[in-house]
């Protein structure tokens, strides 16, 4: 049967960076999220006797044998629970550069999960979804949920995400600011693993895990002054482990110091508007909807801009009726 998805990426406010079991993705700590509506994926998976392999394509983009075997291991996941020997094609697009610190694996391994679980009649709950999703791509099991997620670390059976408010919550928006959309030198998977021999690695994650509550009270009061300042505080803690891992990682580039310069002289001007960043050099402005004009209006004055996508909280992962193919 043929089915699609579409599901979308995540921005978290406290990271997942670290794993305690690597096989399994488990994170070494919990991690809060906003989705993105305008940063998505749409998959269509197709399992039929007549297709002799497991096909997979990205429109639009190049993929590596690496990220086609990827994809074949999560679809021999989903077709282990479905008991199923039938092959597939895939085909995935993103609306927003892939692999540029704006998780396109979390949106497209959501995205194929819901998918290929459904074009093999598995009737999964939202929890059993993100856990499949997680063991793909641990930031996928957050692309599950809608608007905002919590993804409690917890073990095999109880690692998974689910919303702590819906996308219709809170006006909050992410404004990502891109600065290039060369693919990142670092993949997550391999920066998750070197960033253990940072000497940082074990304190940020207590203070990751030591912030969670503080996090969920600012989103229950909807305190934007808090939830922007924890989200540069961890924001910066997990930077600072990525560049004191062995070898280090340095994903920032000029322009991504440049604008964190100016965000804090924005927010001394009177404009509340925090930072974040992934796994890349591309700027992730968090605002509410009312100083959304502000903010644009001063990222005019920021060179070397490529894109900008505004997006707002997202609802879940879901099938729709449009297939790729
Ligand atoms: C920096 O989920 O991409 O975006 O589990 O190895 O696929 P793997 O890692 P991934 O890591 C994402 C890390 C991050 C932070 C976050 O989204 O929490």
């Amino acid at each position: 049967m043929k089915k699609t998805a579409k599901a979308f990426a995540t921005i978290a406010f406290i990271k997942y960076w670290g794993k305690k079991n690597e096989a399994l993705r488990l994170p070494q700590n919990s991690s809060i999220s906003m989705s993105l509506d305008r940063c998505f994926s749409i998959t269509t998976v197709d399992f039929d006797n007549r297709y002799k392999k497991d096909y997979f394509s990205l429109e639009n983009e190049m993929v590596s044998s690496k990220e086609i075997d990827r994809v074949i291991k999560h679809l021999d996941r989903i077709r282990n629970i479905a008991k199923v020997k039938l092959c597939a094609k895939v085909v995935s697009k993103n609306s927003f550069p892939k692999s540029t610190g704006a998780a396109s694996s979390a949106s497209g391994f959501a995205a194929l999960t819901v998918a290929a679980a459904a074009a093999l009649n598995l009737k999964l709950a939202e929890k059993d979804l993100s856990i499949l999703a997680r063991l793909a791509s641990g930031s996928a099991c957050r692309s599950i949920p809608e608007g905002f997620q919590i993804w409690q670390a917890g073990n095999n059976n109880n690692s998974y995400a689910y919303s702590l408010h819906p996308a219709n919550y809170w006006d909050l928006l992410d404004i990502l600011v891109i600065f290039t959309k060369e693919i990142k030198p670092v993949g997550s998977t391999e920066g998750h693993a070197l960033s253990r021999k940072s000497p940082f690695y074990l304190s940020r994650i207590k203070q990751a895990t030591d912030l969670i509550p503080q996090t969920v009270k600012a989103l229950v009061n909807k305190d934007f002054a808090t939830l922007g300042q924890i989200s540069e505080q961890d924001c910066l803690a997990m930077h600072a482990v990525m560049m004191t891992s062995q070898p280090p990682i340095i994903y920032w580039t000029g322009y991504t110091v440049d604008l964190i310069r100016k965000v804090y002289f924005w927010r001394q001007s009177g404009i509340p508007v925090y930072f974040t960043i992934d796994a890349g050099p591309n700027v992730h402005l968090l605002c509410q909807s009312t100083d959304k004009e502000k903010v644009l209006n001063n990222l005019k004055s920021v060179k070397s801009i490529v894109d900008i996508i505004i997006n707002k909280p997202a609802p879940e992962a879901h099938l729709i009726n449009n297939h790729l193919f």
